[in-house]
């Protein structure tokens, strides 16, 4: 079994680190790609094809996992070579799922949910062929939840819509807080009323916002650009306070 990458960032290194069995292979290339990816790469157990048109050939099973910009592209790029199964892992709404769906053969809507470089993130997943990804219930849970392309998006993209306002509300209030020199003391009492472990899933909620500001902006822009934006007032404030 042949399973490869095109994007090589935090999902596809934790995904490597999860599956481990002598029977896969786990394939990728370094075209075009930025030294840090390049030094992901080196860095985990994965071979190195000379481009990306040739890890979609062999894969038995292709994961997209790059950004929600590229997500479409990557799929017009590439899809038509993956005969195989088609696993896309971006954060992206499901009109660009469906738009995906159209230039790959056997996609899976899929997502990772809960924190990925965590020991037990479970994998969501969507489409005619997702049963087929049951066998890697042994190194990550895999939950099936329809043979509908779109209804993982959807799902993620609700969740999105709660957790990324949220988090853009936490930057915001504990930097008040900080602001008047009352930060510990702020959490201290958030933690009285939202339980033990609120310190410390916030400062991690905020510390990833803000390491990866730009792509959360991407995914509030495609919650925004999905639903009724009549009805997105806290998520438009959320995608301004990420913006400064
Ligand atoms: N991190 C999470 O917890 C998480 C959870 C669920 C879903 N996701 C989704 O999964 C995707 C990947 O997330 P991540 O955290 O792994 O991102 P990341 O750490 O930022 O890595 C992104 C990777 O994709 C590569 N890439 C970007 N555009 C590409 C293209 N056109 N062709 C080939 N490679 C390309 C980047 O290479 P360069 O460095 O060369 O640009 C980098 O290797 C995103 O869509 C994200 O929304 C992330």
């Amino acid at each position: 079994m042949i399973i490869g990458f095109i994007g090589f960032g935090k999902v596809s290194q934790n995904l490597i680190k999860l599956i481990k069995s002598e029977d896969i292979l786990f394939i990728t290339s370094a075209q075009n790609r930025s030294p840090k990816t390049i030094e992901n790469i080196k860095q985990s157990d994965v071979e190195v094809l000379d481009s990306f048109k040739e890890v979609a050939i062999k894969s038995d099973i292709l994961i997209s996992a790059n950004s929600p910009a590229s997500a479409l592209n990557v799929s017009k790029k590439y899809g038509k070579y993956a005969k195989g199964i088609y696993l896309d892992l971006n954060n992206i709404s499901p009109d660009t799922t469906m738009k995906i769906n159209e230039h790959v053969e056997n996609l899976i809507d899929g997502a990772v949910i809960g924190k990925i470089d965590s020991t037990n993130p479970i994998l969501y997943v969507a489409g005619k062929k997702a049963e087929e990804l049951s066998f890697l219930n042994e190194f990550i849970q895999i939950k099936v939840i329809s043979e509908k392309i779109g209804d993982v998006s959807l799902l993620k993209l609700l969740r999105s819509t709660y957790t990324k306002t949220l988090s853009a509300l936490l930057i915001e209030s504990s930097n008040l807080a900080e602001g008047y020199g009352l930060e510990e003391e702020f959490f201290d009492i958030l933690t009285l009323t939202e339980g033990e472990t609120f310190r410390e899933k916030s400062k991690s909620r905020i510390a990833n916002t803000l390491n990866s500001k730009k792509r959360k902006s991407e995914e509030l822009d495609e919650i925004i650009n999905y639903f009724d934006s009549d009805d997105l007032i806290m998520v438009k404030a959320a995608l301004e306070r990420l913006s400064q």
